[in-house]
Parts: C-alpha cells; sequence; structure tokens
C-alpha cells in the first residue's frame, strides 16, 4: 500500500468525475513524484480500484521514457469501468478483477481490448483473497503495488493481504469532514480489532515525511 496523506489525514477531498484532482505534480515536490515512479518502477504491478479511474482516469504508467510499465490491474465487479478509460490503452498490460455478476458483453469488450480477466467472487466487490493468488500464479505478479484509493486499503487491510504501508504525509490540509481517508468504510473497531503496525523506516524528504510500516502480525 502506498498513500499520500495530507496534514489532516486525508487522501483527496470528495469530488464528482470531471472534477481535477487538486492532489497530483502542482502541489506535490518533484522529489516525492519522482519516489512514486520509482516505486511503481520497481513493481510487476499496479493496482487501483475503480473509482480511481472513474474520477482520475490515472493511466498507472511511468512517466515517458523510464523504462518498461508494469502490469495494470484495475478491480471492477461489474465491469463498470469505460472502454475509453486510458488504463485499457496498449502502453502496458492491463488485468480487470471483475465479479461473476460482471455482465459477459462489457467483460468481452476488455478483452478485446487486449485486458487479462480475473473473476472472482460475486457482486460489486470481488474476492480478493483468490484473486491476489491467481495474479501471482497466473501471470506472475509477485510485488503489486497497491495505490488506492480508500476503499480497495479497507478490503486489502480486512483480508490481511498488505505486507507494508508506505505512507508519504504531505505538507497540506485538505479539510472537509467528507474528503477521502486513507481507510475508508467501516471502522475495524468495534466488529473487530484495529490492525497493528511496526515503524520501520522513517525518512525526511523535505516537507514531506516517508514512513514504512509492517503488520505486527505476520500476513495471511
Ligand atoms: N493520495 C493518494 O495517495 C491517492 C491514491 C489513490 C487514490 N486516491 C484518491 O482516492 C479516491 C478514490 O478512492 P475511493 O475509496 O473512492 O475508491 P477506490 O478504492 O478507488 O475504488 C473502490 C471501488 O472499487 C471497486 N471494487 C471492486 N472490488 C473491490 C473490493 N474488493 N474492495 C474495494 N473496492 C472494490 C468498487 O467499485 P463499485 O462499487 O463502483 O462497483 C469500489 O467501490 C480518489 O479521489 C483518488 O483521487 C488518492
Amino acid at each position: 500500500m502506498l498513500v499520500a496523506v495530507s496534514l489532516d489525514g486525508k487522501i483527496s477531498p470528495r469530488r464528482s468525475p470531471g472534477q481535477p484532482n487538486p492532489v497530483g505534480p502542482g502541489l506535490i515536490g518533484d522529489d516525492i513524484m519522482a519516489l512514486h515512479n520509482s516505486k511503481r518502477a520497481d513493481a510487476d504491478g499496479i493496482m487501483v480500484g475503480l473509482n480511481c479511474i472513474l474520477l482520475d482516469d490515472s493511466r498507472l504508467s511511468l512517466r515517458e521514457g523510464e523504462g518498461e510499465n508494469p502490469t495494470r490491474i484495475v478491480l471492477d465487479g461489474l465491469a463498470q469501468m469505460p472502454p475509453a478509460a486510458r488504463v485499457l490503452t496498449p502502453d502496458a498490460p492491463t488485468i480487470v478483477i471483475v465479479s461473476n455478476d460482471a455482465p459477459p458483453d462489457r467483460v468481452q469488450t476488455f478483452r478485446d481490448l487486449g485486458a487479462g480477466i480475473i473473476c472472482s467472487g460475486q457482486g460489486r466487490y470481488v474476492d480478493l483473497t483468490p484473486a491476489m493468488a491467481e495474479l501471482r500464479e497466473r501471470f506472475g505478479i509477485r510485488k503489486l503495488l497497491v495505490e488506492g484509493g480508500g476503499t480497495v486499503h479497507r478490503s486489502m487491510i480486512a483480508e490481511g493481504l498488505y505486507d507494508e504501508i508506505h505512507l508519504i504525509i504531505c505538507p497540506f490540509v485538505i479539510g472537509g469532514s467528507r474528503s477521502i481517508t486513507p481507510v475508508g468504510r467501516a471502522a475495524f473497531w468495534p466488529k473487530g480489532k484495529v490492525p497493528e503496525y511496526n515503524l520501520t523506516e522513517a525518512d525526511v524528504m523535505g516537507d514531506y515525511l516517508y514512513l514504512i510500516y509492517r503488520p505486527k502480525k505476520p500476513v495471511n
């Protein structure tokens, strides 16, 4: 998990599709953008949830001329991603993880655009544990960088699928009680225990803080 978080613990204001994302290259320092790019370059795959595509139309690629793009992976239970999404261009391999309830014609559209398909679970939220195993075994994705958003991080943490959390604390405030936080949906308490972590690395990068945490209990 890699996340850039504001001083007030947000990752983005709540936006509608088409509204620009203020948390990007114009706001985030060049050193941090370079760090982000190097984390992408180091991964076999980069994964996001559908909302990152709908809101940001992310390419999930490396900066131009900086090496071979990792595989791009999108969680899209009901196959709602628009076929024109930039993540479906042929610049890099793409895998869409859908559920068994995804309309077959929409899944076929992704295939026709060259995407690999993993089918896991039912409904909007795909079943992550078998999907991660299939990514590893069928597609050779061993090192996965999950960029978000908050809904995806919530699901991955709930299933004990992260071995590291990389947090970049950024020197700005987003504000807003409805803004997106790094881990969304329901709190882990009172239904379960809150997951705990050890700090294993901390770097000061100008006005930014780059932290790496590992789970106190081994991951699944
Ligand atoms: N600052 C940062 O580091 C950073 C990084 C990445 C993203 N962001 C921001 O985060 C925001 C998006 O986050 P978000 O929480 O709204 O959405 P998200 O995590 O990007 O996407 C969640 C959606 O993915 C689909 N999905 C399929 N299977 C899932 C599963 N097992 N678990 C979770 N989701 C699954 C569902 O789509 P449906 O329910 O629609 O079917 C779900 O609603 C954007 O504003 C983006 O800019 C910030």
